[in-house]
């Protein structure tokens, strides 16, 4: 039986008065079973809920009588000037949602200013989403593949279209199945197969195979994953900077940094790795102290309103990522839906720095906040 959903709009429905109302929306534009796909953590979602749990352990002073009209939300990040601290996370498949998949995403990203990280697992070819970004900043994720020479020729690619950093996703050499995918019944369209992977088929996301009396974990997925020697190697091979997403512990941020890499992403992959891992928010202030004061530092996971953004950004972050809700917005209304949950994002953001008294990034800090449980 199919699902009958609404194919996405072209233009913005009305009654959208924040960010996460694309949530309630997405509903009726994503059918059950891949919703359950792309809204799901790994196991049994405790990392997932957790990532939204712990905005919830922090409140944000208000503050008074304080002149922000000069204030704005722009940043240097890594050689590069934006306008507001919302970058689009790299989500693969996006065609399981839109017919315009990543090109979609990547033109919004550039009309609202957003530097667009794309994924290995875009369903639509890295240099399809760079002709749509145009004259964007766009860095590209990328997944070490089981050769090298398949690597490098990434790397190559990413390079020729413009991408101006390599995010290195380390957190999911695993890829255990949403149970709630699994219960669900979905399956991955034939369509949506890796648009820059001739070899990686639609099933990228499954449990993999091993040989005949060796484990599936060690011997079958673990095998094809990369070590430091590979990342020192990618260092070397390519003139882009290096990023490593998917850092929780703050030593392993401090061997990043020790080891040449230009900036971390705190993050768990949105609760899709390990299932009991950290929320994200909780492991972020650990790396921050870390990795020192002035290192590069992204956060994800659980990003859903301006307000969190201001809370990951007072605990140490430079800039955010935007997973799951680019993801709603798009089904919605493809481009403009995603342009539209970033102005809503900033909007929001631009709010909650007026009245918790900052002007600028730089005001955020850790002395806007007051640990929600604990006496004041
Ligand atoms: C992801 N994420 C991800 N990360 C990555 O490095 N490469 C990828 O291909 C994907 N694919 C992907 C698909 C889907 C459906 C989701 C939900 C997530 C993780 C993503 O970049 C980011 O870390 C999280 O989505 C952030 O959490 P929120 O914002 O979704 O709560």
């Amino acid at each position: 039986q199919p699902d009958a959903r609404h194919a996405p709009l072209a233009q913005i429905p009305p009654g959208i008065a924040c960010a996460r109302d694309y949530e309630l929306l997405c509903e009726h534009f994503i059918p059950a079973p891949t919703l359950a796909y792309l809204a799901g953590g790994a196991g049994h979602d405790r990392t997932r809920d957790a990532n939204l749990a712990a905005f919830d352990d922090w409140t944000i002073w208000p503050r008074l009588l304080r002149d922000v009209t000069h204030g704005h939300t722009r940043l240097a990040l890594a050689g590069a000037e934006l306008s507001h601290p919302f970058l689009l996370a790299p989500v693969a498949f996006q065609k399981l949602v839109h017919p315009g998949a990543e090109t979609e995403t990547a033109r919004a990203a550039a009309a609202l200013g957003a530097c667009l990280v794309a994924s290995t697992l875009s369903s639509a070819p890295l240099e399809d989403i760079a002709t749509a970004n145009a004259d964007g900043r766009r860095w590209f994720q990328l997944y070490f593949q089981p050769e090298r020479a398949a690597t490098q020729a990434l790397a190559r690619r990413a390079e020729a279209a413009g991408y101006e950093a390599l995010v290195v996703t380390l957190d999911a050499a695993i890829r255990l199945p949403s149970l709630s995918a699994l219960r669900a019944g979905f399956v991955m369209p034939a369509d949506c197969a890796a648009g820059n992977l001739q070899t990686l088929a639609a099933s990228a996301e499954a449990f993999p195979a091993a040989p005949p009396g060796q484990s599936r974990i060690f011997q079958g997925a673990m095998r094809a994953a990369p070590g430091w020697a590979d990342l020192d190697w990618l260092r070397s091979e390519t003139r882009l900077p290096v990023w490593v997403k998917g850092v929780l512990h703050p030593d392993d941020a401090a061997d990043c940094r020790a080891r040449g890499i230009a900036g971390v992403i705190v993050s768990n992959h949105g609760g899709r790795a390990l299932d009991g891992a950290p929320a994200s928010l909780a492991a972020l202030p650990g790396v921050r102290a870390a990795v020192g004061a002035d290192y590069p530092l992204l956060f994800d996971g659980g990003i859903r309103s301006g307000g969190d953004a201001f809370k990951a950004l007072a605990l140490g972050a430079n800039a955010v990522l935007v997973g799951r809700l680019q993801v709603w917005a798009l089904s919605v209304a493809g481009a403009l839906g995603v342009a539209h949950v970033l102005k809503l994002l900033r909007e929001e953001l631009e709010a909650c720095m007026a009245q918790a008294g900052c002007a600028t990034l730089a005001d955020i800090g850790p002395h806007c906040l007051a640990a929600a449980h604990e006496p004041l």
